[in-house]
Parts: structure tokens; C-alpha cells; sequence
């Protein structure tokens, strides 16, 4: 593995730094060869809990006990997506964004901080064009049984019949065919990425994998951590249907965002018992508190997921999995908390599950942050063996690539996107992918 400092800084001079976005929704036909499960009881937070208890078991699969069959899903979605070309027009090469578990879409271009934190700015300056998609059954995508139909079989199917889409030039919305695609993804993301690689290694020009090593041993721990509850319970204004018409007059003269956890700060302050502004801060801010109320003033009408989504429970958990202490900025990690996504049930069983290995013959990239906790347990470098990282075992995935590298992103977690200095890591991305000829044209 290369350390970073050996690549060369990109010029960023002689791009436009404003770039179009358009919103965009994209009707695809999959059919996916998948799981058929049992169902289980899975209505509340007691049942939620029994779930991550019975997944993550030692000794057992938990998979293989809930399998009764295997099943073709046929089925029309819709997939939510943002497009973004720099302001002088598309480029024929595109970058297709696959978002991790806990995010949606809106992971790549944070607009904090005047959008310091966007992936989408870093690609679009170098000339790229993006998409950024909700996988299917998230977000603002298609949703479906969270057990049977959302599974990351049918995900990796949606995530082809895009890029062929994008190859045709018959993306609803976007007036350009791309000669490649790169296929860049994050966490699950990637999962999905690297399995599109190995079922279709024809559709993919180069793959991304953000948040990722080949190592399935720090994944029970993740879900433990999450702490996971019922999505419509955590955030029944977001997740849910209930109405937000009474909160909103209860907490309407305070403000949204982090204005509004300071309107139930001070509320709690005078009713509750006697308690310091700080550790009213951490009552709300880093609990199911603050995840009860949020989203009351939000126009969008609210998710209404079914039961069966389930989401980490709070901010503590959040950092947990996904933030290095000290090294992300707490406004944006609770902005990430107040705006996550839940995941499916049948997406946490079939994480596991993808082929060994791909037969991609292109160029590979893994970017991880060195303390990643679902793909290195904390440590990418404390691997115990002469292997300079964990991610950069990964290689045995890809016996065909024509080039592995692993990076590895100093002082972050997994949540690159969150950490200080995320934008100079993916600088050194576009750099890596220009240098694999794979450059914006
Ligand atoms: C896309 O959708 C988001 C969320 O609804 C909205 O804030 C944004 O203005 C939309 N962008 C465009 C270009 O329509
Ligand atoms: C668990 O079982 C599933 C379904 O049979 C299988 O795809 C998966 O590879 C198994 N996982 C492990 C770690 O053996
Ligand atoms: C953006 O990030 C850079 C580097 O981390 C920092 O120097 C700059 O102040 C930030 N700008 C804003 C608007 O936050
Ligand atoms: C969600 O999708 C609808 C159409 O299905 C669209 O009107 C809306 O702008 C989308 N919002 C976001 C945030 O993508
Ligand atoms: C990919 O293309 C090569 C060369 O055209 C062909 O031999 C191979 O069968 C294709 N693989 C798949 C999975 O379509
Ligand atoms: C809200 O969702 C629940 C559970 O799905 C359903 O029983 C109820 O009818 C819904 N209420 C509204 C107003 O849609
Ligand atoms: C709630 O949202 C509406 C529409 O975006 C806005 O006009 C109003 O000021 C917001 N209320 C508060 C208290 O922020
Ligand atoms: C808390 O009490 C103070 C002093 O009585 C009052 O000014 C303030 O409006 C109260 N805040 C709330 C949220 O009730
Ligand atoms: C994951 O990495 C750790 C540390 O190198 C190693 O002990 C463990 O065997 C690996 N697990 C898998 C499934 O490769
Ligand atoms: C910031 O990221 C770049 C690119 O990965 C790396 O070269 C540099 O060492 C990082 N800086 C710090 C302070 O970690």
C-alpha cells in the first residue's frame, strides 16, 4: 500500500467550481434470484432487540436458519437519485454513488459548512459527472417488505439496470450516454458495488470502495452497537406517519435544527429536575430524545416505513459505529443523527452474502479510514500478520483486477464523509482514478 503523501496533489485550478444538480427519478424493472424467509415478530423495540440478539449469536447463521426458499422477485420501482455535471456540461464519464447503511442520497453533498464535507464537489471540479441514488427501499426510493423484497440482492440488480440506463443515455432526465461509469460506493455501498462487479463485470469501468474491507468479523459487533430499534418508533415524525401538527405548537416559537433542541432544552430545564445546560445537552442531543421530536417541522410528508426498518437508536451509537471522537465536527455528526436512514431487515441478512469473489479485470480501489469499526474492528492496521492492512486484504476478491489499492485515510472512522480533512481523501481518489486512465472526458 502506498502511503497518500505519494500521490501527486491534483491541479484544481482551470475548473469552474459551481456545478448543475437536477433531482431525478428513475423507473427500473429488476428481477432478482433471492431469499425467501420466515417471518419473525418484528413490530416493536423488544422484538427489534430479540432480531440483533438472534443475528448476531455466536456459532449459529442466522441467515441459513431463517431461509426457507430461494425466490425470483419481479417487480417496477423507482429509484431517487441527484445528477450533478460541472456548469460547462456532462462529461461521458460518471461516477454512480451508492450510499452506505444509516444514510441516503444526500451522503455525498452535505451541504455543512457551505458543502466542506461533498464528495460531489471534489468529483464534479475534476470534471466528472455524478448520480447519487437512494438505494431502492430507502429514502425517497421505491420502499418494499423489508424482509423478502428489500434484500441486497434486488438492490445490486437496481444498481445495474441504472448503469445500463446510464450507459443507453435513458436516464429520465439526463441528456447524456456515458461511455463509463464508475461505480463508487460507501460501506454497504460498496458491498453492493464490488457484487455488481462480480455478477456483471462487463457494466462497471472501475470500482470506488469507501468504508470497506473483504473482513466479516467486526460486523456482529456493529450490530450490536447500533443499539438497533423500530425506525416509526425512533423518529415517528420522519419514519412514521404521526402527525407533527401538536409538536409544532408545542415547540413551533423555538426553530428546527439545532435551534429546536435548544427550544426543549430550555423547556426541560424549567420542568425537569435539576439539571446543568450541559447535561440537558446530552439528555436531548445524544439520545432517543432528541430523535423523538425531530423532523416535526419538516414539509416533506414523512417516510411512513413499515415495520421491519429498524435504525441505530441514538447519536451515541451513531459515533459508535460511524464517528472518530475528536476528529468530526459534533454539529455535522448530529446533523448526520437527525437526518439518517433506517436499514431492512432483509438487508442486514443478506449483507453477508455475496459471491467470493469477482471477475472484474479493471481497476480497484478500497479507501477506508484507519479506524474503521464494521470493516476493521477500530484498527486497519492492526491486522497481526505481514498484510499492511485489512482492507488491503481484500485483494484476494479481485484475482483479475489490473490494479488493487488499498488507501487508507488517516485519523478518520467510518463515516469518512464526517471526519475532518475527508475532502483531501477524496482528492487523492479522483487523482488515483485519473492515474488508472479513467480520468473525466
Ligand atoms: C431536490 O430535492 C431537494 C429535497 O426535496 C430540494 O431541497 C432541492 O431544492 C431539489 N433540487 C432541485 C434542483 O430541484
Ligand atoms: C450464512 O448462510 C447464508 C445462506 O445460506 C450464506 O449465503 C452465507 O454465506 C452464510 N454465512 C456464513 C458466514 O457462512
Ligand atoms: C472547510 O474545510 C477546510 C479544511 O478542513 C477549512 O480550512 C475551512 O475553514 C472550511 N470551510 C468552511 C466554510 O467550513
Ligand atoms: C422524491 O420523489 C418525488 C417524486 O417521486 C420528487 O417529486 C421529489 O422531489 C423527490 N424528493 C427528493 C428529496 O428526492
Ligand atoms: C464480458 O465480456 C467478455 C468479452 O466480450 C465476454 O467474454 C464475457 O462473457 C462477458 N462477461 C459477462 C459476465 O457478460
Ligand atoms: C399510520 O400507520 C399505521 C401503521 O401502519 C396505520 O395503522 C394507520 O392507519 C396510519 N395512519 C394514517 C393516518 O395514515
Ligand atoms: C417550519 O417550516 C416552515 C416551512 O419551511 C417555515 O416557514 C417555518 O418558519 C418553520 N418553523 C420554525 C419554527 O422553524
Ligand atoms: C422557563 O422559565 C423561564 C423563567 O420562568 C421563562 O422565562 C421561560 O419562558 C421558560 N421556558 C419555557 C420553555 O417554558
Ligand atoms: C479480520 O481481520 C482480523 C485481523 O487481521 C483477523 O484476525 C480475522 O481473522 C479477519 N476475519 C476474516 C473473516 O477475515
Ligand atoms: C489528509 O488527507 C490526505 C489525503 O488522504 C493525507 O495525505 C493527509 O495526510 C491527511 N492529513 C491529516 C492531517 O491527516
Amino acid at each position: 500500500m502506498p502511503p497518500l503523501a505519494s500521490f501527486t496533489p491534483l491541479l484544481l485550478a482551470g475548473f469552474a467550481a459551481a456545478r448543475a444538480c437536477t433531482n431525478v427519478t428513475i423507473p427500473v424493472d429488476i428481477s432478482s434470484r433471492q431469499g425467501l424467509f420466515e417471518e419473525f415478530p418484528i413490530e416493536g423495540n423488544i422484538d427489534v432487540a430479540a432480531f440483533a440478539q438472534a443475528f448476531t449469536q455466536q456459532g449459529r447463521n442466522y441467515t441459513a436458519m431463517l431461509l426457507r426458499d430461494y425466490q425470483t422477485l419481479k417487480g417496477s420501482y423507482e429509484i431517487s437519485a441527484k445528477f450533478c455535471q460541472p456548469d460547462s456540461g456532462s462529461a461521458s464519464t460518471i461516477q454512480l454513488l451508492s450510499h452506505g447503511i444509516g444514510f441516503d442520497k444526500t451522503y455525498w453533498d452535505l451541504p455543512y459548512n457551505n458543502y466542506n464535507y461533498s464528495y460531489v464537489d471534489i468529483a464534479v471540479k475534476q470534471g466528472y459527472s455524478t448520480l447519487a441514488i437512494d438505494r431502492l427501499g430507502i429514502g425517497n426510493s421505491s420502499h418494499g417488505d423489508p424482509l423478502n423484497t428489500i434484500q441486497a440482492q434486488a438492490e445490486v440488480e437496481a444498481l445495474n439496470a441504472i448503469t445500463t440506463l446510464l450507459r443507453q443515455g435513458k436516464v429520465p432526465g439526463i441528456d447524456t450516454s456515458f461511455n463509463k461509469v464508475i461505480h463508487v460506493g460507501h460501506s454497504f455501498g460498496s458491498v453492493q458495488s464490488y457484487w455488481l462487479s462480480c455478477l456483471y463485470p462487463n457494466n462497471t469501468d472501475g470500482l470506488v470502495l469507501t468504508g470497506y474491507s473483504a473482513n466479516g468479523s467486526y460486523l456482529p459487533v456493529t450490530v450490536a452497537a447500533w443499539n438497533l430499534h423500530s425506525a416509526r418508533l425512533n423518529q415517528p415524525l420522519r419514519f412514521g406517519n404521526s402527525s407533527s401538527e401538536g409538536v409544532q405548537k408545542a415547540f413551533g416559537s423555538y426553530g428546527t435544527g439545532t435551534a429546536l433542541l435548544s427550544g426543549i432544552q430550555s423547556l426541560l430545564k424549567n420542568v425537569t429536575i435539576q439539571l446543568s445546560t450541559n447535561e440537558i445537552w446530552n439528555e436531548v442531543a445524544t439520545t432517543e430524545v432528541g430523535d423523538l421530536i425531530n423532523g416535526y417541522n419538516q414539509t416533506i410528508a414523512p417516510l411512513d416505513y413499515p415495520s421491519g426498518y429498524i435504525v441505530q437508536s441514538d447519536f451515541t451509537a451513531t459515533q459508535y459505529v460511524f464517528l472518530l471522537p475528536g476528529r468530526y465536527d459534533i454539529g455535522l455528526g448530529i446533523l448526520g443523527e437527525m437526518t439518517k436512514q433506517p436499514v431492512a431487515t432483509g438487508e442486514i441478512l443478506t449483507i453477508g452474502s455475496s459471491p467470493m469473489m469477482s471477475p472484474f479485470s479493471g481497476p480497484v480501489l478500497v479507501f477506508t479510514g484507519e479506524n474503521d469499526q464494521p470493516f476493521c474492528g477500530g484498527d486497519c492496521l492492526a491486522t497481526g500478520t505481514s498484510a499492511p492492512s485489512i482492507p488491503a486484504e481484500g485483494k484476494k476478491q479481485f484475482p483479475s483486477a489490473s490494479v488493487f489499492e488499498a488507501l487508507i485515510q488517516p485519523e478518520t472512522a467510518h463515516g469518512l464523509n464526517f471526519h475532518y480533512n475527508a475532502t483531501a481523501g477524496y482528492e487523492a481518489v479522483q487523482t488515483w482514478l485519473a492515474a488508472q486512465g479513467l480520468a473525466a472526458s
